[in-house]
């Protein structure tokens, strides 16, 4: 289609992977033009549209990650943690912009993320969700008007399946909490965390402030995916064209 940005989902048969696909099956703006699954998964050589729910999009599931990549400008990477710094290696040499928004992501990946973005635009974003941003930010602020004697503690509840603990969101919005404190220039105890895997729950995230005989919470509830990827989407789109850099959703959303 003329003018739609050409989109590849790395990760195409996972539960991202497909709501992402499902998202760009729907947007006039977008294009899939690969689709990258493990090597050996049972999705291989099925149509990325048809696995997806919506039907021949003409874009083959595969393992070949140059092949993927081949005419996409826009790489959306939600594998696993371990597949990322492969990713992140073949969208640089095709010279791909990428959103990272794989999580579980070691010393090592991020090195590999700062690397790339000197050639190629990175944004990673453990959390896509436009609310999830909004969160993190009353988060900050939050941390930074409340007295140092509130301890502030992550709380976080995903489907069994998931594997990394704590979540990107838990971890964004823990650094969310410390820049708040940090900002004032006050030192509490250190931010806390507790985590349950459990059922079919898409992600819920809690950050409490517990004072002297009260308590505030903040709260996100994921219903379903999508609103993971409608953010992801709005990425893809800012991506595309883009200068190398490392980014975040912040500079997609603007940071309020
Ligand atoms: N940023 C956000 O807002 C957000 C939201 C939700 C989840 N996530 C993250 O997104 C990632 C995917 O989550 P999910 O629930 O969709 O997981 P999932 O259902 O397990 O899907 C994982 C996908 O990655 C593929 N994959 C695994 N190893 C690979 C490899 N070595 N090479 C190529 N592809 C590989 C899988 O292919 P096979 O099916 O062939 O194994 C599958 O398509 C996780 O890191 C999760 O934490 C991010």
């Amino acid at each position: 289609m003329t003018g739609s940005i050409p989109v590849a989902v790395l990760g195409a048969s996972g539960r991202m992977g497909r709501e992402l696909i499902r998202g760009i099956a729907a947007a006039s703006d977008l294009t899939l033009v690969g689709a990258l699954a493990s090597p050996g998964g049972a999705a291989l050589g099925r149509d990325a549209g048809v696995f997806a729910g919506v039907g021949v999009l003409g874009v083959a599931i595969g393992a070949d990650r140059g092949a993927a990549l081949k005419s996409a400008r826009v790489a959306l990477d939600f594998t696993l943690g371990p597949a990322v710094a492969e990713n992140l290696a073949a969208c640089r040499e095709r010279g791909c912009a990428v959103l990272v928004g794989a999580t579980g992501l070691d010393a090592a990946a991020r090195d590999l993320i700062q690397a790339a973005s000197r050639d190629i635009a990175v944004l990673e974003a453990g959390n896509t969700s436009v609310a999830v941003h909004v969160m993190a930010q009353l988060v900050q602020t939050a941390a930074r008007l409340l007295p140092e004697d509130f301890d502030i503690d992550v709380f976080e509840v995903h489907h069994r399946g998931k594997r990394d603990l704590p979540s990107g969101t838990a971890l964004q919005l823990a650094a969310a909490a410390k820049a708040g404190r940090d900002l004032s220039g006050r030192s509490g105890r250190a931010i806390g965390h507790a985590g349950l895997r459990a059922g079919s729950v898409v992600g819920e995230h809690t950050v409490s402030f517990s004072g002297p005989g009260e308590r505030l919470e903040l709260t996100h509830r994921s219903q379903d995916r999508s609103a993971f990827a409608s953010g992801a989407l709005l990425a893809a789109r800012w991506l595309a064209g883009r200068r190398p850099g490392r980014y975040t959703m912040a500079d997609v959303l603007g940071r309020g």
